[in-house]
Order: C-alpha cells, then structure tokens, then sequence
C-alpha cells in the first residue's frame, strides 16, 4: 500500500437548486486545512489527503473517507481537522462523534 493513510475529502459542487453538496459547504476549505496541517506535522508523502468527487453520503455533509479503514465521516467542519489527524490519522482512533451512521441515510433524490 503506498499510502498509510488516504484521505477524500468531497468537494463536488451541484447546481444551484440542485440536491446539496458538500462543495457548498467547506470542501476545499477543508482539503486546504488538512494539507496544511498535515504537512506541517510531517505527515505527508506517507499519508495523503485530496479532493474527491462525490462519495455517496450527501446527506451528512460535509462528508469525507479515510483509507484503508474506510471510515465516512460526516458534518466535519474546519474545527474538526486536528483531531482528525490525530486521533485518527496519528493515533489510529477514529473519531466517533463524527463517523457517519448510513443507517439514517434518506433515500437518493437524483
Ligand atoms: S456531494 Fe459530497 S458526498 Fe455527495
């Protein structure tokens, strides 16, 4: 595996009037704030964050996956970020409060 963790934020961005999107949201607001961070920690080039197009979890976006777990998260806001990282991505925590139940999941509009 090349990537000990790897990270798709979701960025898509829908029409106007359209279902919602996470790229409405903070998307690239938050794929700037993980790099950031990350590289600042010394975490890249062994772990990866990158926008991604849609993953299926609209309904809670802001939403975004972590690799290899396979962990959505949900609602991440900027405030978020750091504890992601480390207990996440540093401490192999995933945080709960943020893990997305697609058991509540409403039924796809488009
Ligand atoms: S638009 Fe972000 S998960 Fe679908």
């Amino acid at each position: 595996m090349k990537f000990e963790k790897h990270i798709f934020i979701c960025t898509n961005q829908r029409k106007e009037g359209e279902r919602k999107s996470c790229g409405e949201a903070c998307g690239l607001e938050l794929v700037k704030a993980f790099k950031k961070s990350m590289n600042e920690k010394g975490l890249l080039g062994r772990m990866r964050a990158q926008r991604s197009g849609c993953i299926d979890a609209c309904d809670f976006g802001p939403s975004m996956v972590v690799y290899p777990e396979g962990v959505f998260y949900g609602g991440v806001q900027p405030g978020d970020v750091e504890q992601i990282i480390n207990e996440h991505l540093i401490e192999n925590k995933p945080v709960q409060r943020l893990i997305i139940d697609f058991s509540k999941q409403l039924p796809a509009s488009d």
